[in-house]
């Protein structure tokens, strides 16, 4: 069986810039509080009309198939990862079946957010292995600035959060040392409301004492969405921003050193690591934890905010452009976000 490469890589990042000066426009917050605790100075936010979850995945979808010196046609499945689609239903991936005007090749959306993009990478990884397709278009995306609170209510999850989109074209490989060794999901559903959007959902308060949902006197076909609900900002995500930070820093390393000791490596061995952008803070624990020089690791969130099932493609693309990623380095992308669900992806370029 071959294993899986990265044949082509791709991003895009809306021009927007928007600092944390000016987020202090909407919101009681400053520059000082957001860089001290998550390290970011900006993020950029897509064009209110002209750039959806959608098109920026399929601008970075171009350039991924481009750089793969393949075309559209020729892709054979489609895999999307985002918690911020076009729309509720149908998924983002047959919007770019559409646009990229692709064979009627299957389109599959992933609903992971931010361990999306790993999570897809490993579904493609075992479609390529058995020889099912040969080219998996595999794209993380995400337009958070339409769906979060601009009130004071909301900052501790609005600042963090910004858009963009990465994409990848994988192929099976054809050096023997190249691709990717091996994948690590993991989950634990008793932190699901700790980071999580509740609405519109059909949970109508049924796993939680806590009210995530006012219904008033809504009957059961009214209540989807109510206007209590948006009079009350409970559409918005909410997180427990200190139990994601204490979680997250214990699965990075654990599901980092779960990739390398399956593979008989270790830390040392790392010539790169790439880890979801969540928090400045959180990667620079788990870098001191593993003992990995500033050389091992890529950090891009100072730039362009947490955003989500797009952040560790943005960031590779990013490390690979740069020339800090060669052909035949160990890289290992690794993720923890809402679920809680984490995963890591131990790879040779
Ligand atoms: C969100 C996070 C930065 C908050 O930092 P924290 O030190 O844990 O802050 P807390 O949530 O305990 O809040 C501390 C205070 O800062 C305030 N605060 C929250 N957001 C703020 C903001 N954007 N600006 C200014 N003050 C803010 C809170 O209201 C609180 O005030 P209080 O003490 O008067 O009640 C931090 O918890 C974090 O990074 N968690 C992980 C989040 C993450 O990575 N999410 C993505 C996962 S994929």
């Amino acid at each position: 069986m071959k294993r899986t490469k990265i044949a082509g890589i791709g991003k895009y990042l809306p021009e927007n810039v928007v600092t944390n000066q000016d987020l202090t426009q909407y919101m009681d917050t400053s520059d000082v509080w957001i860089q001290e605790r998550t390290g970011i100075r900006e993020r950029r936010y897509g064009h209110r009309t002209e750039e959806t979850t959608a098109t920026m995945g399929i601008e970075a979808a171009k350039i991924a198939i481009e750089r793969a010196g393949t075309t559209a046609q020729d892709i054979d499945f489609i895999i999307f990862a985002t918690l911020s689609p076009d729309y509720y239903f149908p998924g983002c991936g047959v919007l770019v079946q559409r646009a990229l005007k692709m064979k009627e090749v299957g389109a599959l959306d992933v609903r992971n957010q931010c361990s999306g993009f790993v999570y897809a990478l490993s579904i493609a990884d075992q479609f390529i292995r058995t020889g099912t397709y040969k080219n998996i278009l595999v794209i993380g995306s995400e337009k958070q600035s339409f769906g979060i609170d601009f009130s004071t209510r909301g900052r501790n999850v609005t600042v963090i959060f910004g858009d963009g989109a990465g994409a990848v074209v994988l192929q099976p490989a054809d050096k023997e040392y190249q691709g990717i060794l091996s994948t690590h999901l993991h989950s634990d559903g008793e932190f699901a409301e700790n980071l999580a959007m509740f609405n519109p959902g059909t949970h109508a308060n049924h796993w939680n004492e806590k009210n995530y949902a006012t219904f008033d006197t809504a009957e059961i076909g009214q209540m989807f969405m109510t206007h209590a609900m948006i009079n009350n900002g409970e559409t918005y995500p909410r997180m427990d921003g200190p139990v994601v930070f204490k979680k997250a820093v214990v699965k990075f390393p654990e599901v980092i050193m779960e990739a390398l000791q399956a593979n008989n490596l270790t830390p040392a061995d790392l010539n790169m690591l790439i880890p979801h952008q969540a928090n400045l803070r959180i990667a620079q624990f788990v870098q001191q934890t593993l003992k990995l020089r500033d050389d091992q690791v890529y950090n891009n969130i100072q730039y362009y905010g947490n955003t989500t099932a797009a952040s560790i493609p943005i960031a590779l693309c990013e490390a690979w452009e740069k020339k800090l990623i060669k052909d035949g380095d160990l890289v290992c992308l690794a993720a923890f976000g809402s679920g809680f669900t984490w995963a890591s992806t131990l790879l040779r370029w």
